[in-house]
């Protein structure tokens, strides 16, 4: 498995969502994010319930892991409403990073579930979409591989990039300098080559970006002007 410690000095990480690719050849897909670049894949898991959508669950990222090469990194962001319940299955399926969303708080046991994470091999996330206060996943810190600042409503991909949110960036990249921890942060939706430097700047190391990389003309050039 990949180590998620990262060099500050190197290249931003892009994770392109395979929410936006071509669902009738997923496996293909894949490859066509990796020979381009990418340097995670990131799969997007909806429940028809945490969000108003329906995605795919555990077997198909199987399926995209079974269709990659051992060493490719893949990244589940779990849009979900039991994602303590349905780990087992995502661990099976060989996600080596495993993000649950902090307004499951309370519901589910979430220092548990990112313990139960690191368990079974993979590394821990933890997700804040843009109306919950990034105060909510201070307390969760020192649990952390990964925290991912939504810059969108989660549930599509195509939306537009919700600048406000580089704020939380720039306080967790403050937390992480003041309390020496070394979690990446991630950010997810609107992003292409306009806003990857503004997401640099505040702080991020890791930017998912779906429509911006599958749905343009040349992949591998959309990734390089991201990096
Ligand atoms: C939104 C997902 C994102 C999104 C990214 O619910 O978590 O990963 O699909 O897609 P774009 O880059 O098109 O906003
Ligand atoms: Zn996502």
């Amino acid at each position: 498995m990949l180590s998620a410690a990262k060099n500050k000095e190197n290249d931003m990480l892009i994770a392109p969502s395979m929410l936006a690719c071509d669902f009738r050849s997923i496996g293909a897909e894949a490859g066509r994010a990796l020979a381009a670049g990418a340097d995670w894949l990131h799969l997007d898991v909806m429940d028809g319930s945490f969000v108003d959508n329906i995605s795919f669950g555990p077997d198909i990222c199987a399926a995209i892991r079974n269709s990659v090469p051992a060493d490719a990194y893949l990244d589940a962001h779990l849009m979900i409403d039991a994602p303590d319940h349905y780990l087992p299955r995502f661990l099976k399926a060989g996600m080596n990073m495993i993000t649950v969303h902090v307004e499951r708080e309370g519901a589910v046991d979430l220092h548990a579930t990112l313990a139960a994470i690191r368990a079974g091999g993979a590394q821990a996330g933890l997700a804040v979409n843009p109306a919950t206060p990034v105060e909510k996943v201070l307390p969760y810190l020192a649990e952390l591989d990964m925290v991912l600042v939504m810059s969108v409503v989660p549930g599509f991909g195509g939306q537009s990039f919700m600048g406000e949110v580089l704020e939380k960036v720039r306080v967790l990249d403050a937390a992480r300098k003041e309390q020496g921890l070394s979690f990446l942060i991630q950010m997810d939706g609107g992003i292409g080559a306009v806003q990857a430097p503004l997401c640099a700047q505040a702080g991020a190391d890791c930017l998912v970006a779906g429509s911006s990389t599958f749905r343009a003309p040349d992949m591998a050039a959309a990734i390089a002007a991201m990096k």
